[in-house]
């Protein structure tokens, strides 16, 4: 394996949804942020895997550039990592298609997201939703990364990226290290509905740039204990999903509070979701006010992501230089003369 690094590597990618939600962000974007002082980052807005989903094009450009606000908002410091849009790097499709080639037909078939994307859809659905995953490896392994800061629901990908890393390994000789998932504590959180995966598309989220009024408002309709019909009725913070952004986000104080006055009824849930909805509005506020100010120079947004896509070109061609090299493909510049 070539390799003149000094520093581990990370990879790690998000769809452009126009915003972070408490999900991505506590199941995964914290550690991004943490990781950036000790290895070399690259962070990928994946707007290739976003198009195998219906989307809108004449809106796509907006949610691109508000991922990517939420993300310097978050606290990406593009002088830290490279922050950049995988389109921008075409060697992403390039590696994914050599990974089909040595992707097993069954593994992907398998896979929880695509068998719940896919739904009832039947032969009707398209091969880009099949093959997402190994875009995913792609997007990993061109960085050579061993360590992938993401959410539980990423985990079975890793797998695959683990799988084709290793086929690729074993018929061309060792390039790829095996990719490894870091999660969070948080590493799948729970929507406002108290039972699904919180995600923009269930509509059951918390955007990390919502306005207080509208945390308040989302925070009303949270679900708490379902048996908890009355307000003297004792609640159980153990099945509480509201409980368990405490135990996420409140200090060691608060949370024994909570728990003992959920347990008694002195404290009433919609109490307790007004006091979750102030927690979270403190807590994101710095990110509310770093967006605003991004927002007020684009060319900045801009030009960090032109930068970040030259570093992460850099690497890229170098790994396909490699990868064309160990597949025996002819290059013209340097193979042999046979006229
Ligand atoms: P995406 O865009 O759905 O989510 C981005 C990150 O947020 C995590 N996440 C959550 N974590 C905890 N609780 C939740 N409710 C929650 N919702 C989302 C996800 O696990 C993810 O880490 N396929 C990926 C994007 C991707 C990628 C990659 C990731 C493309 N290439 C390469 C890592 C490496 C996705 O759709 O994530």
């Amino acid at each position: 394996m070539t390799d003149a690094r000094s520093r581990s590597r990370v990879l790690s990618g998000i769809q452009p949804t126009g915003e972070l939600h408490m999900g991505n962000y506590f199941g995964a974007v914290e550690n991004w942020v943490r990781l950036m002082d000790e290895f070399e980052c690259f962070y990928s807005i994946v707007d290739y895997h976003a198009i195998t989903a219906g989307y809108n094009p004449a809106t796509f450009p907006a949610a691109v550039e508000g991922m990517a606000v939420s993300l310097l908002a978050a606290g990406l410091d593009p002088g830290k990592c490279s922050l950049f849009l995988q389109s921008e790097v075409p060697e992403h499709t390039e590696l994914c298609w050599i990974l089909t080639s040595l992707a097993p037909l069954g593994q992907l078939y398998r896979m929880t997201q695509f068998k719940d994307k896919s739904g009832d859809q039947g032969e009707a659905i398209n091969a880009g939703l099949l093959m997402y995953p190994v875009l995913q490896a792609a997007d990993i392994l061109l960085y050579k990364a061993d360590r992938v800061p993401v959410g539980e629901d990423q985990v079975q990908h890793l797998e695959l990226s683990r799988t084709l890393a290793r086929r690729f390994n074993n018929a061309f000789g060792d390039t790829f290290p095996e990719p490894q998932p870091l999660l969070t504590e948080a590493k799948r959180i729970l929507g406002l509905d108290g039972q699904t995966k919180m995600s923009k598309s269930k509509g059951n989220h918390i955007g990390i740039l919502d306005d207080p009024d509208t945390i308040r408002t989302k925070m009303g309709t949270a679900f708490t204990d379902p048996q908890r019909l009355r307000r003297t009725d004792p609640g159980r913070p153990w099945v509480c999903n509201v409980f368990t952004w405490h135990k996420l986000l409140s200090d060691e104080a608060t949370i024994e509070r909570v728990d003992v006055e959920c347990r008694s009824a002195v404290l009433g849930c919609f109490e307790d979701k007004m006091m979750m909805a102030d927690i979270l509005i403190e807590r994101f506020r710095p990110m509310r006010e770093r967006a605003a100010e991004l927002r007020a120079r684009p060319e900045t947004i801009r030009e960090i992501l032109a930068a970040g896509a030259d570093a992460a070109r850099r690497v890229a061609r170098e790994t396909m230089e490699e990868v064309r090299e160990a597949m025996g493909l002819w290059q013209t510049k340097r193979g042999p003369v046979t006229a």
